[in-house]
C-alpha cells in the first residue's frame, strides 16, 4: 500500500487555491466568465507544478480535446511524489463571479490515485448533510422521509431544517415537496458546491443541499465531506442517451446506481482546499487593499480530521507569476 500523502502537502494545495482566487478575483462583475475560469486555471495549473506530487487529473475543465490546461487525465505536480487523483474546479461559479454573486470558490480535492469518483461532465442528483445526519439519509426514499430523519438527527423540527436547492425547473418537483414538508428553503442561482459543504458546519445556517446540479461539483463535495465526517448520496443524472454511453465508456456500467460515500471517495486519505473568490457561506472572497490581497481558505485532511481555516495576505508587486493585473 502506498503511504499516506504527507501533510505537508496541505499548505501546498492552499497555495494552488489561493493561486486561483487571485488571478480571477479581480475581474469580478466584468462580465466576461470565459476570462474569469481562464485566468483560475492558468494560476492553478501553474501553481500545480511546483508541487511535488505524481498528479493525474480525474476532475477538471473537460477532454482533452475540449481544454488547454487541466484536462482529464493531464499529468500534474513535479512528478516526485505520491502517485494521486486531482480532481480540480479552479473556478467554482464561473458566472457568478462575472455577475460579482457570491459562492465563487477555487478548489481542488487529492487522494491516493483510484480513490475518486471518474465523474462524467454531466448532472448528478445529490443529497449532502453533515456529520450529525449522517447515516440518516437515503436518496431512494422520498425527501419529506430523508428531512424527517436528518432532523431527528440535529435535533430540530423539520420546519428549522434550511434545505439548499438550485434553482432550476429540473428541480421543481423536489422544492414543491421540501415546501409541502414544511421546511425552509434557500434557492440558489448557482454554485451548490459551497453550501454542500457548509452544511457540515452548524453554525452555517443551512443544513442539507438537495437537488441536481453538477456532478464533478458533486465529487468534489464528498471529498470535502468526507474530512468533515458528513454524509453524501448522489445519482448520475444524464439528460441525453449519448450522456448515459459517455458515462458507461468511463467504466460506469449503471448510470443509474445510487453512489454512495465509498463510491465518490474511497479513501480517507484525502485532501480537500478551497479559496474563496467571492463572499459565500463558506469562505470569505478576495480582498485587494492596494498592493495587498486577502485571501480566506480552508484546507482539510481526511487522514485526521484536521480542518484549517488559512487567512493570507499577499504582498501582489513580488507574486507577479500568480496575479494577473487588471488591464
Ligand atoms: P460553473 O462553475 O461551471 O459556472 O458551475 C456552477 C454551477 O452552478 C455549479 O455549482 C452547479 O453544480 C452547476 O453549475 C449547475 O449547472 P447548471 O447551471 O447547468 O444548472
Amino acid at each position: 500500500m502506498q503511504k499516506e500523502i504527507e501533510r505537508e502537502l496541505a499548505l501546498e494545495f492552499v497555495r494552488v487555491t489561493e493561486a486561483g482566487a487571485l488571478a480571477c478575483g479581480r475581474l469580478m462583475g466584468m462580465g466576461d466568465k470565459e476570462a474569469c475560469d481562464e485566468a483560475a486555471v492558468q494560476a492553478m495549473r501553474r501553481a500545480l507544478d511546483t508541487v511535488d506530487i505524481d498528479g493525474a487529473v480525474v476532475i477538471g475543465e473537460g477532454e482533452m480535446d475540449e481544454a488547454p490546461m487541466l484536462y482529464i487525465g493531464e499529468k500534474v505536480g513535479t512528478g516526485r511524489g505520491p502517485r494521486v487523483d486531482v480532481a480540480v474546479d479552479p473556478l467554482e461559479g464561473t458566472t457568478v463571479l462575472s455577475k460579482g454573486l457570491p459562492r465563487s470558490m477555487a478548489v481542488i480535492a487529492v487522494a491516493e490515485q483510484g480513490c475518486l469518483f471518474h465523474a462524467p461532465d454531466m448532472y448528478m442528483d445529490k443529497l449532502a448533510v453533515g456529520p450529525k445526519a449522517r447515516g440518516r439519509i437515503d436518496l431512494d426514499l422520498p425527501i419529506e422521509e430523508n428531512l424527517r430523519s436528518i432532523a431527528e438527527g440535529l435535533q430540530k423540527n423539520v420546519f428549522d431544517l434550511v434545505v439548499v436547492i438550485l434553482d432550476r425547473a429540473r428541480n421543481r418537483h423536489l422544492i414543491d415537496s421540501v415546501r409541502k414538508a414544511g421546511a425552509r428553503i434557500q434557492l440558489i442561482p448557482d454554485g451548490d458546491l459551497s453550501p454542500a459543504i457548509a452544511v457540515a458546519f452548524e453554525d452555517s445556517g443551512v443544513d442539507v443541499l438537495a437537488g441536481i446540479g453538477g456532478a464533478p461539483e458533486g465529487v468534489l463535495a464528498a471529498a470535502a465531506l468526507r474530512c468533515l465526517e458528513g454524509e453524501m448520496q448522489a445519482r448520475l443524472w444524464p439528460t441525453s442517451p449519448e450522456e448515459a454511453e459517455r458515462a458507461r465508456t468511463m467504466g460506469i456500467s449503471d448510470v443509474r446506481r445510487k453512489l454512495t460515500m465509498d463510491d465518490l471517495v474511497k479513501t480517507d486519505d484525502v485532501i480537500f482546499a478551497a479559496t474563496g473568490v467571492t463572499n459565500g457561506e463558506l469562505l470569505e472572497g478576495v480582498r485587494y487593499i492596494g498592493s495587498i490581497a486577502k485571501t480566506h481558505s480552508i484546507v482539510m485532511r481526511g487522514a485526521t480530521g484536521t480542518v484549517r481555516i488559512v487567512r493570507a495576505s499577499h504582498r501582489l508587486d513580488k507574486k507577479p507569476l500568480y496575479v494577473k493585473a487588471k488591464a
